[in-house]
Parts: structure tokens; C-alpha cells; sequence
């Protein structure tokens, strides 16, 4: 059915089909059910073709980064329908939309427009007006200059008024949308910053964080050296990572950012090539427009965070603002990384150095334990063979002195075993040449036989020798825990299991004594601080549950690298 009052398809501005009043409320829902600018430009470029019979229209929106007016859907000769066609890569000012009087021009009256369609002989071009803010503009390809009737004038307002509300709504809710989200961003980043504390890994997260809030072709982390330079420490988006980053390394400071860092404040070049303080490091020579951020760690710089673009794309305030806002967070994640490291590093200093005391202190033992044992002990045993020999010697009838050699020979016996005694003490051969296991099965009969306490000595079966260190370590903790037991436990059962998995080693020492309170003042004296010590050196825990009239466990963890031998590397 031809509508009352029909839009010639040549063109020309008119009335739509279908009358105004049911057109605009066909237009306003279409607008409202927009929620992007792109659907909402296909919905213009879908009513102007089709309700009203333009053939070529293109409907330009405000960038919120930098208030160009940039086409968000057209609609040209040859494109295929509803403005699925490609955008042509142009902007204008808003100033560049003529307002006024609303007239079909000619030529280059609109600029704007004939710049998309340079065929056209006649347009007409209609700035979207919200609130005195230009929104963005409609532009029209018609067939001549007709001038609209008073009518056509009133739809023609209407339409673009409606259009111009529905494109300012949809940039509050979009600006809303994107507050929200680089709120969000910020805070998970500050998380995930926070939480990190490798250093390289905190570098890399900093970068890729950094593109989910601003767009770029390439950033870098700069960090200041002991000796006061900055070295290139990570990047992203850089073609030649490696020669860039090397070539960081010869140049002392460069301008641009010697002036972030002295005036601890951002600085954006629009286009370096037309900055004299532009030197760039090799490989870099792509960048145009350059933004860099101080990082600032308890007020003072660390280093900077350089955010470049290839092209010529200036950083509008906001970004800038929001680069400065993620800086902070940046700073204070690599602090704590390097302070961590720094930590970890000391720890690990000191776990070397404890490792190597005990070292040091388990080979004295073992010295003097050999030597007690050989030099003393030979000595001690020739004696005894020479007064055996001599009371052989001695003449029948003696009494007097043959009870007294004989007594003799009964004290170097004596000393003899307290020797051997000593020696093993210090330091059991045994662990050496035979390890652990037999060790503590030896020690167990020596500890029966000191006290009255039974000691059940559970063993799995498989478990493979332990590495030196792992193995002394154990057998200390378990003599002084088993000392422990006969001066202060009063127990009447030990029980000492021991067991392996891929993990690493696991002890337990439990005895059914009278316990004590772990936290009280005297609780922690010599012994258990360093059988602490001792298992920690090895990376290991140290547990004691204790209380008074329940006995006391202990429970070590040693893991598997400190215990087993990196070729065998596998466990029971
Ligand atoms: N198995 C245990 N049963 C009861 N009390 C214990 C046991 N082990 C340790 N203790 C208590 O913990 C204290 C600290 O032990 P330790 O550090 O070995 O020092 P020391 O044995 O020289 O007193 C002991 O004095 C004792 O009171
Ligand atoms: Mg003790």
C-alpha cells in the first residue's frame, strides 16, 4: 500500500511513509533498543534508507576520548544494505558540522559530508544537539537543494532530537558501564599486583593489566639501577624486545624521561619526532605519540612506565589520569616484589649459612669422635694388653698385686667403653657407613638400656637412605627428643615412626610422659630450638603438640629435595 504521503525514492528530503508521528515512535524504539553505538547508527542508517528513501547517509557520533565525531554507520552507493559496510578511517571537529538553518547544500557546503561522498552533488547535514552539546551528526546524500517545507523542518528536528537524546543516553550509560569497569580492573589488578610477589611475573602482569585499561602499541617498565640509570626491565608490543632492551643498557638517561622522573609527574608527547628530548633506543623508532608515567614508591621515583603509540594519537587527560592512577598500584607491587626477593634471598643466606655450621659442627664431631676412638681407644687397649701381659708375669703368690693389676685392668676396661661410648655419642660411625636405619636401631638398644622406657621404632619398609645431611639432621632430632624423654618425660612408652612418600620424609616422635606446656616462659631451651633449626635448615617442619598429662609429639617434614639423592629421585 503506498503510504499517504510517499517519500520519493530519489532522494529528495520529505515526509516519511507510514506519517511522521508513527515513523519517529518506530525510530524511537529502534533507538532505545540500541545499546552500542554501532546498533544505534544501524538503526538511523535503517530508518533514513528505508522509511525515508536516502540512499547514501551516514550518521558520525562524539568520542568520548577526545570529542571527535567519528562515523559509527553509513550507508553509500554500492554497499551492501543496513549499513553493514566498512568505516571509513576519518574524524571530524564538532565545529566542522554546520549548523543553522536547515537546508540542503551544495558542493562544499558541509565539508564533512562531502569528504565521505565526494560524488555528491547535494547533502544535508544535521548536528544531534543535546543540552547544547553536540552529540555527533546525521548527514544525507540528496538528489537536489530543495529547501524543506515547514513540515518536513519540524519531522526533520524531531528525528534528529531523538537521535541526539537516545546517542547522549547511550554514552551515559556507556561512560557509566566503563567507570565501572576501570574501577574494576583497577581492583583486581591491585589484587593481583598485590598478591604477586615474583618480580618478573609482577612486571609482565603490570604490562598486560595495563592493556585492559589504555590502548597502545607498546609499553615498557623502566627501572633505576644502583648506579642511578634506567634499564628496560620488561615490555610488551615491542617488535625487537631484545635489541631494545639491550640497547637500554648503554645509555645513561634518556630526556623525556629525566623529565618524568625530576617532575615525578607524567609527560605525553603528541608526536615525538617534534620533540628535541626524543631519543629513541634501538628498535623503538616506530613510536609517534609517547606517554610516560613515574613510578613512585613512598614518594620517590623507581623507575617509569612508557606507554607509546605508532601513530599519532594523542593522550587525552583522562587516560593520562588513569595511567597515573594504575602507576601507583604498579610502584608498590614491584616494592614488595623486591622486598620480597630481597627476603627470600636473605632467608635463603641464612639457611646455607646454618646448613654449613651444622656441617662444620657434625665433621668436628665426627673428628674427634674417630680420633677418641682410634687414638684413644688403641691406646687404652694396648695398655689393657700389657697388663694382661704382666699379670700373666707376675710371680705366684702376689695376692697384693695381682688384685691390684687385675683392678686396674678393670678400670682401663672401664674407660675403654666410656671411650667407644663418647665416641658414638658424638658421633655414631655407623650413621656414616650404614645410615640411618641401623643407626637408630642401634640406638634404640642403648636407650632401653639406659631407662625404663620402651621405644618402638616403626620403620616403612622401602625407605631408601636419605641424603646425608637429611639423615644427621634426623638422627640428632630424634637423640635429643629421646633424651628429652629419659630427663623430663617420665614416660613409660616412645614410639619413633618413620616414612617416605614422594614429597619428602616424615618423623614422628611420641611419648606417653607427663608433656608440658609448649607455651609457657622455660618451655623452648637449647635443645628443641635447634632441633627446630636444624630441620628448617633443610627447608623442613617442625612440629610439638604437647600438654601437661598428655604426653608430647613431635612431627618433622623434611622435603624431598634436602632428603633424597637427585638421581635416585624416587621413593618408597
Ligand atoms: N618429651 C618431653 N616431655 C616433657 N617435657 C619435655 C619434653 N621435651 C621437652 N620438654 C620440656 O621442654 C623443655 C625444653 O626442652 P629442651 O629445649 O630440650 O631443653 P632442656 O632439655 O635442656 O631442658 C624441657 O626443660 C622440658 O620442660
Ligand atoms: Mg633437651
Amino acid at each position: 500500500m503506498e503510504p499517504p504521503s510517499p517519500f520519493p525514492k530519489t532522494g529528495t528530503p520529505g515526509t516519511p511513509a507510514g506519517g511522521p508521528l508513527t515513523a519517529l515512535s518506530d525510530l524511537g524504539r529502534a533507538l532505545s533498543e540500541s545499546h552500542t553505538p554501532a546498533e544505534l547508527g544501524e538503526a538511523v542508517i535503517r530508518f533514513v534508507t528505508e522509511r525515508l528513501g536516502y540512499r547514501q547517509a551516514v550518521l558520525c557520533m562524539r568520542r568520548q576520548e577526545d570529542d571527535a565525531l567519528e562515523p559509527v554507520a553509513i550507508q553509500r552507493r554500492g554497499d551492501p544494505p543496513a549499513a553493514k559496510a566498512s568505516l571509513p578511517d576519518i574524524t571530524f571537529a564538532p565545529r566542522q558540522i554546520v549548523a543553522g538553518p536547515l537546508k540542503a547544500t551544495t558542493g562544499n557546503g558541509d565539508g564533512w559530508l562531502f569528504h565521505l561522498f565526494p560524488e555528491a552533488q547535494h547533502g544535508l547535514s544535521t548536528p544531534l544537539v543535546m543540552q547544547g552539546q553536540v552529540m555527533g551528526a546525521l548527514g544525507v546524500v540528496c538528489a537536489d537543494a530543495t529547501p524543506f517545507g515547514a513540515q518536513e523542518a519540524a519531522f526533520w528536528g524531531a528525528m534528529s532530537a531523538l537521535i541526539a537524546a537516545a546517542a547522549a543516553n547511550l554514552q551515559r550509560t556507556q561512560a557509566q558501564r566503563r567507570e565501572r569497569r576501570i574501577a574494576d580492573t583497577l581492583n583486581q589488578i591491585s589484587a593481583a599486583l598485590v598478591s604477586s610477589l615474583e618480580l618478573d611475573h609482577t612486571l609482565s602482569l603490570i604490562l598486560s593489566s595495563l592493556e585492559q585499561l589504555l590502548d597502545f602499541d607498546s609499553a615498557a617498565i623502566y627501572l633505576l639501577t644502583p648506579s642511578n640509570r634506567l634499564r628496560m626491565v620488561a615490555a610488551r608490543g615491542m617488535p625487537q624486545v631484545e635489541v631494545t632492551m639491550a640497547s637500554s643498557k648503554e645509555v645513561d638517561r634518556f630526556r623525556l624521561d629525566e623529565t618524568v622522573l625530576s617532575s615525578r609527574k607524567p609527560l605525553a608527547v603528541t608526536d615525538v619526532r617534534q620533540d628535541p628530548r626524543w631519543t629513541p633506543l634501538k628498535g623503538t623508532e616506530y613510536i609517534r605519540s609517547w606517554l610516560g608515567v613515574p613510578l613512585l614508591a613512598r614518594g620517590n621515583p623507581i623507575g617509569l612506565v612508557t606507554i607509546d603509540r605508532s601513530t599519532i594519537r594523542p593522550f587525552t587527560p583522562r587516560q593520562i589520569a588513569l595511567a597515573e592512577a594504575f602507576a601507583r598500584h604498579a610502584a608498590i607491587a614491584i616494592e614488595n616484589a623486591r622486598l620480597f626477593t630481597r627476603v627470600t634471598a636473605q632467608q635463603e643466606q641464612l639457611r646455607k649459612l646454618s646448613i654449613k655450621v651444622v656441617e662444620a659442627q657434625e665433621e668436628e664431631r665426627r673428628r674427634i669422635s674417630r680420633e677418641l676412638h682410634d687414638e684413644m681407644g688403641q691406646a687404652l687397649t694396648a695398655i689393657k694388653l700389657n697388663l694382661q701381659m704382666l699379670l700373666v708375669s707376675l710371680p705366684e703368690g702376689d695376692d697384693f698385686l695381682r688384685e691390684q693389676v687385675e683392678e686396674v685392668i678393670r678400670l682401663t676396661n672401664d674407660s675403654i667403653q666410656e671411650v667407644r661410648r663418647l665416641a658414638m655419642d658424638l658421633r655414631p660411625s655407623i650413621l656414616d657407613d650404614l645410615g640411618l636405619v641401623p643407626t637408630l636401631q642401634w640406638y634404640k638398644t642403648q636407650f632401653e638400656k639406659r631407662s625404663d622406657c620402651r621405644l618402638n621404632l616403626s620403620i616403612a619398609p622401602q625407605l631408601p637412605r636419605l641424603l646425608p645431611n637429611a639423615e644427621t639432621a634426623l638422627y640428632r632430632v630424634v637423640q635429643e627428643a629421646l633424651t628429652n624423654v629419659s630427663r623430663h618425660a617420665n614416660a613409660r612408652r616412645v614410639e619413633i615412626s618413620l616414612s617416605a612418600d614422594e614429597k619428602g620424609v616424615y618423623c614422628t616422635i611420641e611419648d606417653d610422659g607427663q608433656g608440658f606446656s609448649p607455651e609457657a616462659e622455660n618451655a623452648s631451651g637449647v635443645g628443641l630450638t635447634s632441633m627446630q633449626e636444624r630441620i628448617e635448615a633443610l627447608g623442613g617442619a617442625f612440629n610439638l603438640v604437647s600438654a601437661p598429662g598428655k604426653g608430647t609429639t613431635i612431627t618433622i617434614f623434611i622435603p624431598a629435595p634436602s632428603a633424597f639423592r637427585a638421581e635416585e629421585g624416587e621413593t618408597p
